[in-house]
């Protein structure tokens, strides 16, 4: 939680989106440019960056890593590269908030240092699971502590150096992936790391961009350590991501054309397209001129009735922060909509499946959780109260819901919402969502 103040989103039904939207940068990539900028060679500048509570937080534990960061413009970072040998000690633990990737590609980043470090967060970020880092990380022949439970603090312990190794990820998870690839910058030798299915590849084409080819051949991505890494520009696309909570909100409601741009459209970040597409979404991808960086496109959603599908489960990982939003849709679905194969939604910012089943069953709609996804029975929201539980994509999309309610629908724990998209509700609001926001001290 972020303090003491309780945020609670009002929404009143009856809206329709509309207008030229531009959601702010994409998270994933921000977190890496600060990562991988800090330990190269010479000046990196950013643009787009995510000024986001999540991002700031790796930006302020790497500043707090001695490493110079200017802040010349909104979006804009001018981040003094150190090299590879030249964070320092921390003067005391790195708080990371809310932010589990900050946590385990810093875990991943430290794991090699010749300092100890510790990391830290919020409420939320305490509870997650982080042996799927430090295990692997272990095996590489770094030392850090966790939690009985697995959990942070994550002690990190400086050890003489680490040894490139083959690991089979059993769950599809583009940080573990990405700490094992920081890690394996440091390490003698080899790191392959092979993943069950397609995650988010950022890590790799960031790593490719500032001279660091990594191998990628039948699952298995491979680096070789110790690199130099060359300072680059960075040009961070609009978080699809954020751009989810509209193309569902435009779907959904009577009269809706939105036009997204600028949208990060990198084929492992797509399948929420993908997956609104096959529910019969109307959602017209043109892509920008071919640049420098990852690949881009304007994004045009208009209203369309949906259908209720089975998601094919490869798609599972290629939308995985999506779902809180799909749920959303999936609820206004002609027909059942069937998610299986989903099991780390329950380890998220919250646990994802009972938080919005929960919240769609306070709104009517009838829904069916199950271990690893759920069963959701298209119908109309009623108007009600819900609870985000601090998660941000979850605050996002049950205010998407209120524009097809049948009355007012109220949404408390909604202060994360600042995390991934800060300013959402004046873009919402410009967009045509009336949306009002009640601060309490708790
Ligand atoms: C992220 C990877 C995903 C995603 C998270 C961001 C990243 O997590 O859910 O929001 O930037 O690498 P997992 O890799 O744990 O699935």
């Amino acid at each position: 939680m972020s303090g003491s103040i309780e945020r609670r989103f009002c929404i009143q039904p009856g809206g329709q989106l509309t207008g030229h939207l531009r959601v702010p940068g994409d998270k994933s990539i921000s977190h890496r440019a600060v990562l991988l900028g800090a330990i190269a060679q010479g000046v990196t500048e950013v643009e787009g960056f995510l000024e986001g509570d999540d991002a700031l937080a790796t930006l302020a534990a790497m500043r707090q890593l001695g490493v110079p960061i200017e802040r010349p413009s909104e979006g804009a970072l001018r981040i003094d590269g150190v090299g590879l040998k030249g964070l320092q000690a921390p003067p005391g633990p790195l708080d990371l908030g809310n932010s589990g990737t900050s946590m385990r590609l810093f875990a991943g980043l430290l794991a090699g240092q010749s300092f100890a470090s510790e990391l830290i967060g919020d409420g939320s970020l305490m509870r997650r699971p982080m042996r799927r880092v430090t295990d692997p990380l272990g095996l590489m022949g770094a030392s850090i502590a966790t939690t009985n439970e697995g959990t942070a603090p994550l002690r990190i312990s400086p050890v003489k150096g680490l040894k490139g190794i083959d690991y089979e990820m059993p769950v599809a998870s583009a940080q573990v992936k990405s700490a094992l690839l920081l890690a394996g910058l440091y390490a003698e030798g080899i790191t392959r790391i092979h993943e069950p299915a397609i995650t988010r590849d950022h890590t790799e084409q960031m790593l490719s961009a500032l001279g660091c080819p990594v191998s990628q051949q039948g699952g298995w991505i491979e680096v070789k350590g110790p690199v130099t890494l060359t300072s680059t520009r960075i040009q961070v696309p609009a978080d699809i991501s954020s751009a989810a909570f509209f193309l569902v909100g435009a779907s959904i409601a009577p009269n809706s054309t939105v036009v997204l741009e600028g949208v990060g459209l990198n084929p492992s970040r797509i399948g929420v397209i993908e997956i609104l597409q096959r529910m019969g979404a109307d959602i017209v991808i043109d892509p920008d001129p071919v640049g420098e960086g990852e690949p881009t496109g304007q994004l045009t959603v208009r209203h369309a009735p949906l259908r209720g599908i089975e998601i094919p489960v490869e798609l599972v990982p290629l939308a995985i922060d999506e779902f809180p939003a799909l749920f959303v849709a999936a609820a206004c679905a002609e027909g059942e909509t069937v998610l299986r194969g989903a099991e780390e939604l329950r380890v998220k910012e919250s646990d994802r499946i009972a938080v919005m089943a929960n919240g769609l069953s306070a709104l009517g709609i009838d829904v069916e959780p199950q271990a690893d996804g759920i069963r959701i029975t298209g119908g109309r929201f009623s108007g009600g109260r819900v609870h985000a539980r601090g998660d941000h994509r979850i605050a996002m999309s049950f205010a998407m819901a209120g524009l097809v309610a049948s009355g007012p629908v109220d949404i408390d724990g909604c202060a994360e919402v600042d995390t991934s998209f800060p300013g959402f509700v004046e873009l919402a609001r410009g967009a045509g969502l009336e949306i009002e926001v009640i601060e309490e001290q708790s």
